[in-house]
């Protein structure tokens, strides 16, 4: 079972795992909510080795039910509410699906997999966020004490320590990791890199939180899933790994980069798009810097990242120019709503 993969990096995913290993069955469990889209799985929607299963990870009859059907070995679980502005606003939905989600998943692996444990595992996939934020120097290794400052990075560590408690209490085969922020296509465009493309193609102003000075550590989406792929088949049971591109870029360095590459692409002046920017209210506890130190993963399991980030962004703007229609579908509706109130009272 992967669940959330009919969101961005599970999305990913699925689709590497359903074309890697034709000898594995994959049932995707995903609740669709704003974020979950089945256009992302189009191209593996009829392989004979995958079947969606619409239903929330807090729905224990539901998550019974496929247990039952599917017999579970494996379960490789990214559902998530994801965006730490959203967290700040509605901080419960957060706890339900992260916290309370993760629990009733573990609760259904140690209960149909009791007496039978061995060659099953729990793949839980978390965040560099559970660390906290970083001053100018420094990386969060896997030994950096948790210190999470949002919602959303609070329930992420929540549901962490969750796993490794039915790890230690229940002899629960799991294996954790801590990704930095991922770019790549099919990303919901709240986030900054997506949200940032729209709005530059949009002619619409560029939010930039606070002076732009924050740092975050970006990874391609697919060099993730690869690394899912890695740790999930050879990582040790009970063990969590970073994950990350050794990549840091100020924020507003990133939308200089953006603003340049699609003046190009899209044929407008030099710096036209620049003139978007536009720097508002703060994000309230802005993380100021994250940076992970993936040597562990590299050094005991040889992933390292394939593509560097000025290819990866290129490649990004053109998905999104290619893909008019999907950025449409998923930015109508509730989208718009969400995007009103949030940037409204910046
Ligand atoms: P996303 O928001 O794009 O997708 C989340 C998916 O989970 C969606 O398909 C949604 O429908 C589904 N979902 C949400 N609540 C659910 C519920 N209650 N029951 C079933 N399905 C539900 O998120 P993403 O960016 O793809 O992140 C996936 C995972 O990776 C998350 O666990 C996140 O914390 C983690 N992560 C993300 C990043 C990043 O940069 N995006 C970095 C590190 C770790
Ligand atoms: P985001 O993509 O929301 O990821 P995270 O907060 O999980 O790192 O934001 C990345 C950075 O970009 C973060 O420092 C906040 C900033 N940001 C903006 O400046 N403007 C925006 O409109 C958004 C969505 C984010």
């Amino acid at each position: 079972m992967i669940t959330g993969g009919a969101g961005f990096i599970g999305s990913h995913v699925v689709r590497l795992f359903v074309k890697k290993y034709p000898e594995y069955f994959i049932a995707n469990l995903d609740a669709l909510t704003y974020a979950g889209n089945l256009e992302n799985l189009r191209d593996v929607e009829n392989e004979a080795n995958y079947r969606f299963e619409k239903g929330d990870i807090t729905d224990e009859a539901r998550i019974n039910e496929l247990f039952d059907q599917y017999q579970f070995d494996a379960v490789v679980h990214l559902a998530a509410e994801s965006h730490v502005d959203r967290s700040i606003l509605d901080p419960l939905a957060f706890v339900r699906t992260n916290v309370l989600g993760t629990a009733s998943l573990l609760n259904a692996c140690s209960k149909h997999w009791a007496g039978d444990i061995n060659r099953k595992l729990f793949y839980h996939v978390s965040t560099d966020e559970v660390y906290g934020s970083l001053g100018k120097e420094g990386f969060f290794t896997e030994r950096t004490p948790y210190d999470p400052r949002s919602p959303y990075s609070a329930s992420k560590a929540s549901s962490d320590h969750f796993v490794m408690a039915y790890h230690h209490t229940y002899g629960l085969p799991v294996v954790l990791s801590n990704c930095s922020n991922n770019y790549g296509s099919h990303h919901f465009p709240e986030k900054l890199i997506p949200l940032m493309i729209n709005n530059i193609k949009n002619h619409k102003p560029l939010p930039v939180y606070g002076k732009g000075e924050n740092v975050r550590d970006w990874l391609w989406v697919e060099d993730h899933a690869r690394a899912i792929d890695t740790i999930f088949h050879n990582g040790k049971n009970g063990e969590k790994y970073n994950i990350g591109g050794f990549n840091e870029w100020k924020n507003i360095d990133i939308v200089h980069l953006l603003c340049n590459i699609m003046d190009k692409k899209l044929g407008r002046a030099k710096d036209e798009s620049a003139k978007l920017i536009t720097f508002v209210k703060d994000r309230p506890g802005h993380d100021l810097r994250y940076a992970i130190d993936a040597s562990k993963l590299n050094k005991e399991l040889g992933w390292e990242p394939s593509l560097q980030f000025e290819e990866g962004l290129e490649k990004t703007v053109d998905w999104y120019l290619q893909n008019e229609d999907w950025v449409k579908h998923v930015t109508s509706g509730d989208y718009q709503k969400y995007y009103e109130d949030q940037y409204a009272k910046r």
